[in-house]
């Protein structure tokens, strides 16, 4: 082997390494400028813990959390719920949404802590066993989505405005649809899908 190509191998290693190190520092920069939740070694350094019971995805749950933390990084981060996608992580994108109580809710904007006695649905929670919730196959067979990452923010969303029976006409979905936004445009597809849904959910 020859040193010099091996210690081109090296510095070309490194180099890449340092691009993506910073295209990820980049890229992350305006989240870490927002958020208010630290890891768990600073928050127990820092605050003290609080107690949350609640149910979640139909089960009891009891967590500790830092009183900072929000809803969204304890489902993701403390509960391994990661089906809620973290978008934009300052209220703008819907992509968090989860149901809270039945209302859905943007689970970057909201503390953990205000969890505690309520009962949470996630992605995770909407389908019985094996079947899917009907929004959830509405969506698939319409092709409500395209990469996906704003899909169960848009579902959580959908199944909110259906159960609240605020979906009487294609205008009026789009208007209370409008705080889940989707990167790919899939939106026609996304309210042929709830509009599908609605008639089963009926
Ligand atoms: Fe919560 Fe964008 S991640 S609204
Ligand atoms: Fe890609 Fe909506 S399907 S962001």
């Amino acid at each position: 082997m020859n040193p010099d190509d091996d210690a081109g191998n090296s510095r070309s290693a490194v180099s890449r390494r340092g691009f993506l190190g910073g295209s990820v520092a980049a890229a992350a920069a305006p989240l870490l400028a927002t958020a208010v939740h630290a890891t768990p070694a600073e928050a127990a350094a820092d605050n003290d813990l609080v107690t949350v019971r609640a149910t979640i995805n139909g089960r009891p749950v009891t967590t500790q959390v830092d009183p900072r933390a929000t809803l969204l990084d304890t489902l993701r981060e403390g509960l391994e719920l990661c089906g809620t996608k973290k978008g934009c992580d300052r209220g703008q994108c819907g992509a968090c949404t989860v149901h809270v109580d039945g209302r859905r809710v943007l689970s970057c904007l909201t503390l953990a802590a205000t969890a505690n006695g309520r009962e949470v649905t996630t992605i995770e929670g909407l389908a019985q066993g094996d079947r899917l919730h009907p929004m959830q196959q509405a969506f698939i067979e319409r092709d409500g989505f395209q990469c996906g990452f704003c899909t169960p923010g848009q579902i959580m969303s959908a199944v909110a405005m259906v159960d609240e029976g605020r979906a009487s006409s294609d205008d009026e979905i789009r208007e209370r649809m409008s705080g889940n936004i989707c990167g790919c445009s899939a939106y026609p597809f996304i309210v042929d899908a709830i509009r599908d849904a609605q008639k089963v959910m009926r």
